[in-house]
């Protein structure tokens, strides 16, 4: 696994940070985190205790990771990062670019004052969007400019491309997922930045020659998170139907409700051909089929469980190398060595 990139297939949180702290249980050394900064809300599940991250990368727990770094694409709320590197004891590990764009309490009011944004947008509020529109106009202030951050900055690329020379193993993880994407998105329901799998790339200084494997994770169903001009998605379900099926989920960051609706094939065919995925993965099956939970075995799932499975995969002409079968990183079927 020398240069791989993970990244959402839907609306985000499709269980991006649980996949990666599986990842990291094998043989990873360097993680770095793109996409366009504490919007995003990962939570990982080690052990018997629940992260949830803005910002240190969900990697963290990896036993062979000597790095986490952020990339210059990144965009960092230093309160925020400086809390959960103490919460995650990365304290020795933990770095970000001099580049990184830093976000002020002005952006955040921005965020949460600006009717487009809080109405029609339904942005998570976290000043990230402002601040990427001052980066635009370039007058954002640099981590390179906070004395606060001076213990904790590197070059993110250089340091990338060193451990590439010495054939370390490097995992990239995206944030928020395709279809949120300014470029790609629901235009204009969607985030600040691009955030398909050349745009995390570009985050942290990579270039495309230089990747892998690009892994895309699908959830077993569609959430979304966000405003409700926003167009229904297709077949989505009335709050109630999503209680009574059991899919509601609350959002990490703003603990709204997210809208569902059955796992959608254009869409996630559509993610797999813009984020040129090698791999797939797909989380949350024991939602679907109860009688997966905890599983670590394909061959253990029931006959519906493996059906609804095999049908996808000849729809997505693709098999999925992951199945989460619970939130803790052991809940995952691993079938990239079958
Ligand atoms: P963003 O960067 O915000 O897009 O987040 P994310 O992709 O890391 O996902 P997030 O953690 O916000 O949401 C996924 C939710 O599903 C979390 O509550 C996870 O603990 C949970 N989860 C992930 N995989 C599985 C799974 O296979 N089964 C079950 N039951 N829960 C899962
Ligand atoms: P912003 O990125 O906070 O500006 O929000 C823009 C849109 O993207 C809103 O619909 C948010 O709910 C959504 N969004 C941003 N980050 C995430 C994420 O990590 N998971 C899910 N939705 C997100
Ligand atoms: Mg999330």
């Amino acid at each position: 696994m020398p240069v791989t990139v993970v990244v959402g297939g839907f609306f985000g949180d499709e269980g991006k940070g649980k996949l990666i702290s599986h990842l990291v249980q094998k043989d990873v050394e360097i993680v770095a985190r793109g996409g366009v900064g504490p919007n995003a809300g990962h939570t990982v599940v080690v052990g018997n205790k629940t992260y949830k991250l803005r910002m240190v990368p969900s990697g963290f727990a990896g036993e062979n990771v000597e790095k986490l770094l952020i990339g210059p694409g990144v965009l960092i709320n230093p309160e925020v990062m400086i809390k959960e590197m103490k919460v995650t004891e990365s304290e020795s590990k933990l770095f970000c670019d001099y580049n990184c764009g830093i976000i002020s309490e002005e952006h955040i009011k921005r965020d949460n004052s600006d009717v487009h944004l809080t109405s029609t947008v339904g942005t998570s509020g976290s000043g990230t969007g402002p601040a990427n529109e001052d980066r635009v106009k370039r007058k954002l202030a640099l981590a390179k400019d906070l004395p606060e951050l001076a213990n904790y900055l590197i070059d993110v690329p250089l340091e990338l491309h060193k451990a590439m020379k010495d054939d370390r193993s490097i995992l990239l993880e995206g944030t928020q997922a395709t279809h949120l994407s300014l470029w790609h998105g629901t235009y204009p329901h969607v985030t600040s930045k691009d955030i398909t799998a050349s745009a995390i790339c570009s985050d942290v200084g990579i270039g495309p020659t230089c990747v892998d494997e690009v892994i895309v994770v699908f959830k077993a169903f569609v959430t979304r998170v966000g405003s409700l001009k926003a167009e229904k998605m297709q077949n989505e379900l009335s709050e109630e139907e999503t209680k009574r099926r059991g899919w509601q989920e609350y959002g990490t960051v703003t603990q709204r409700i997210r809208r569902a609706a059955p796992f959608n094939l254009e869409l996630a065919r559509r993610s797999i051909m813009l984020n040129g995925a090698t791999k797939i993965a797909i989380t949350k099956l024991d939602i679907l089929f109860p009688d997966v939970k905890h599983q670590n075995s394909f061959s253990n799932l029931s006959i519906e469980a493996k059906n609804w499975i095999s049908q996808k995969e000849n729809q997505l002409g693709m098999k999925f190398s992951w199945i989460g079968t619970g939130p803790a990183d052991s809940d995952i079927i691993d079938l990239t060595n079958v």
